[in-house]
């Protein structure tokens, strides 16, 4: 069943200048998707309005079945969480435990309810000892991932990310990655923007491509990645990696083994030949 269902969204910034005509797209409970695209193709506009940020002029936005024109932000963020690209807007206080706690204030939870939420969403980050600490002390990963946190703790079945891995070196992307991965065994919904699109053969199960603020297909991953032309047709380059990985599909390769251990095993298969 849909959780979140765009229905013929029509949206503008500017007069005479229509972003989205009539735009639909469905997301379920369980999946990963990716929404990719080039600069400007309305990613982020197309999950500000699903988070009530913006609103469309025209069609309806349904979450779990109820539209929600009459929503507030705070209300659609206990359904559905939104990270934010540069995690500096979203931290406030002087301590991660603050920062944690400020996202639980429009639940009627108890002290030792809150302490508990607290606990739990600190240790499932690695968090702990941190506690105390200042945010904005932090590097910018490790920033996202109180950004993250502080999200994940209102317990939303659905997150959004736009560009998690935007200004953050690979060791602190994989770590990002590797949260993103945990969530996936919650059956939550996950809707990862990204120009990184390596990280998508171990993030994703679906990719939703936009084009001309229109979406230009919706395929799951491994259709999405038998045939490189799906991202030339958006008007993106593969990656050498991808070109890698589709190079080995043709000579065998299984479409579904995208692990990395998976294509050291392949390779030594027909070295071993
Ligand atoms: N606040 C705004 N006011 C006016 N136009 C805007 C505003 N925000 C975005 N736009 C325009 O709307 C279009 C879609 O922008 P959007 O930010 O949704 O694209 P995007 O796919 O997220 O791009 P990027 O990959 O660069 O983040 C672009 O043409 C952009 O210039
Ligand atoms: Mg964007």
């Amino acid at each position: 069943m849909n959780y979140i269902t765009v229905d013929r969204v029509v949206f503008s910034y500017r007069r005479n200048e229509t972003l989205f005509d009539g735009l639909s797209v469905a997301f379920s409970l369980g999946e990963q998707v990716a929404i990719i695209g080039r600069n400007g193709s309305g990613k982020t506009t197309l999950v500000k309005l699903i988070a009530g940020m913006l609103r469309p002029q025209r069609g309806r936005i349904l979450i779990n079945n109820e539209t929600i024109t009459r929503k507030s932000i705070a209300e659609i963020a206990t359904q559905v969480g939104f990270v934010f690209q540069n995690p500096n807007f979203m931290l406030f206080t002087n301590s991660v435990e603050k920062e944690l706690a400020l996202s639980l204030q429009h639940f009627k939870l108890s002290k030792q309810e809150v302490k508990e939420r607290i606990d739990e969403t600190l240790a499932f980050f690695d968090l702990t000892n941190y506690r105390l600490t200042n945010p904005r002390t932090l590097s910018r990963g490790e920033k996202q991932k109180v950004a993250l946190a502080t999200v994940l703790i209102q317990d939303p079945k659905a997150i959004i990310l736009d560009e998690p891995f935007s200004g953050i070196d690979m060791s602190q992307k994989l770590m990002i990655l590797q949260y993103i991965q945990k969530l996936k065994q919650q059956d939550k919904l996950i809707i990862l923007i990204t120009h990184s699109l390596d990280l998508l053969l171990t993030a994703c199960t679906k990719i939703v491509a936009l084009q001309n603020g229109q979406i230009a297909y919706d395929l799951p991953l491994k259709e999405f990645f038998a045939d490189l032309t799906h991202l030339l047709k958006i008007g993106l380059e593969p990656t050498d990696y991808l070109s890698f990985i589709t190079f080995l599909r043709k000579k065998g390769l299984q479409k579904d083994a995208i692990e990395k251990e998976e294509i050291i095993a392949f390779l030594l298969e027909c070295a071993l030949k």
